[in-house]
């Protein structure tokens, strides 16, 4: 469990500077299971060396696979095919990391030995049945807590077969977790989703080699090709670039340059809603990493008005609503986010947490079952207010901090580890104008 540190946030008059934000957590995620699966080396470069991705590395060290440490975020990894893991000698602790327990899921599943993967207290609380109940029409044995719904989950691989599943939620991890155990398989996996979630995994398979076609609504596989091994340069995170994105926008005469954003079409919803509200957002120097759309993003203070938010916007920008919610507090007029119920199982329920956190500061904000109303334009005040254990709550927290009046104090934030372990030296640093 996270030591309980908390941190005090000043309010700030400009934000000036320009800088790398860090590497994509899903895409970093991906870029080791995918070479680790695969034949040959992969060099991977611009890997996210936050805590979650830290537990997919050790789990995949854990199943066999040898890691040469390169640089802070360079890895060369040796992959062993898709035969050629072996079976952990021990728990597989997944940490923090939803992604990691849902995608290894679908992998150990096709995978002929027994394998747990369990978490720390947040993950093993989150709904595992979405990716259990569908691998296990596929005839996967696996057990958990709960009705086999919750970590611990317990796994007694092989023996699987093709499937063709309708998911009833926009998730990617339910997504990539079948399509890996169908990519390991003899046969076709078919996946449809009600709206497209990131499409990661499907970009980065058919890099690595894989058989497997998109399609309006979903996405299908056919098993037993063999990856082969590749470089793979993960592009800056835009969940991370988003607090800077907010905070550029919110506090009066600022200007950041973030350099190197993915702004993958099914992760940019943020720049789309914050367009939407008003903000200046400019995309400069577009080009492409490894299969992934990048730019660099010129931010400018700007005057945000509400907007109504659902629909398929909202898989786009679902690790964004905390901070769109901070937005929102410093927008004129009324923003509505619907059809985010999602929001309620992530690291923490996000609904909740930012109402009862922004609320405490000033915010006029009531939860809806599946999203929030937020009447924006209230001067919010410092105060001290607590992240729940949840990194993009701690740092959604730290950026309306910075345009309240007074002091805020944020308690347990150590947490920020998990997807961006540099947040509370870049803060400051941003604050004093200074570029890195
Ligand atoms: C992720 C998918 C999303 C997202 C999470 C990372 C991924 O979760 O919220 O932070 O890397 O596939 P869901 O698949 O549950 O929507």
């Amino acid at each position: 469990m996270h030591e309980l540190e908390s941190r005090t946030v000043k309010s700030v008059t400009s934000l000036r500077g320009e800088f790398v934000v860090p590497g994509d957590k899903s895409i970093s995620h991906r870029a080791i299971m995918f070479a680790s699966l695969a034949q040959g080396e992969s060099r991977i470069s611009g890997l996210l060396r936050g805590e979650d991705c830290l537990s997919t590395l050790k789990a995949f060290q854990n199943l066999g696979i040898e890691v040469v440490e390169k640089a802070d975020d360079e890895l060369i990894i040796h992959g062993c095919g898709l035969d050629g893991l072996q079976e952990p000698t021990d728990v597989v602790d997944c940490g923090n990391s939803g992604t990691t327990m849902r995608l290894m899921s679908g992998i150990l599943a096709a995978q002929p030995f027994f394998s747990i993967l369990t978490g720390d207290h947040y993950l093993r609380k989150r709904p595992m049945g979405r990716v259990i109940n569908p691998l296990s029409a596929m005839g996967a044995k696996i057990l958990g807590r709960d009705g086999h719904s919750k970590a611990p989950l317990a796994i007694d691989g092989g023996g699987l077969h093709p499937a063709e599943y309708h998911s009833p939620i926009a998730s990617a991890q339910v997504k990539s977790a079948l399509l890996l155990a169908g990519m390991q398989i003899e046969g076709t996996t078919t996946v449809y989703e009600p709206h497209l979630s990131r499409d990661h995994s499907e970009r980065m398979l058919r890099f690595f080699g894989a058989d497997l076609e998109s399609f309006g609504g979903g996405a299908k596989v056919t098993g037993r090709v063999q990856l082969e091994g590749r470089d793979v340069e993960v592009p800056g995170d835009i969940s991370s670039a988003a607090f800077f994105i907010v905070a550029g926008l919110i506090v009066p005469n600022s200007e950041l340059l973030l350099k190197n954003v993915g702004v993958n079409p099914t992760r940019s919803g943020v720049i789309d809603i914050l367009q939407q509200m008003g903000g200046s957002i400019e995309l400069t120097n577009q080009r492409e990493l490894s299969g992934e759309p990048v730019a660099d993003l010129l931010v400018k203070s700007s005057d945000l008005q509400g907007v109504e938010i659902g629909g398929d916007l909202i898989p786009r920008a679902i690790d964004e609503f905390p901070v769109v919610s901070v937005a929102a507090a410093f927008a004129e007029g009324v923003t509505i986010i619907r059809n985010a119920k999602e929001l309620r199982v992530k690291e923490t329920d996000r609904i909740a947490a930012m109402c009862n956190c922004l609320g405490s500061l000033g915010a006029q904000i009531e939860p809806l079952d599946d999203g929030m109303r937020i009447v924006g334009g209230k001067l919010l005040s410092g105060g001290e207010v607590n992240s729940f254990g949840d990194h993009r709550i701690a740092m959604s927290l730290a950026i309306a901090a910075l345009g309240a009046a007074g002091e805020t104090r944020i308690l347990d934030t150590t947490c920020t580890e998990t997807s961006f372990p540099r947040f509370w030296e870049l803060l400051p640093l941003i604050s004093e104008g200074r570029v890195f």
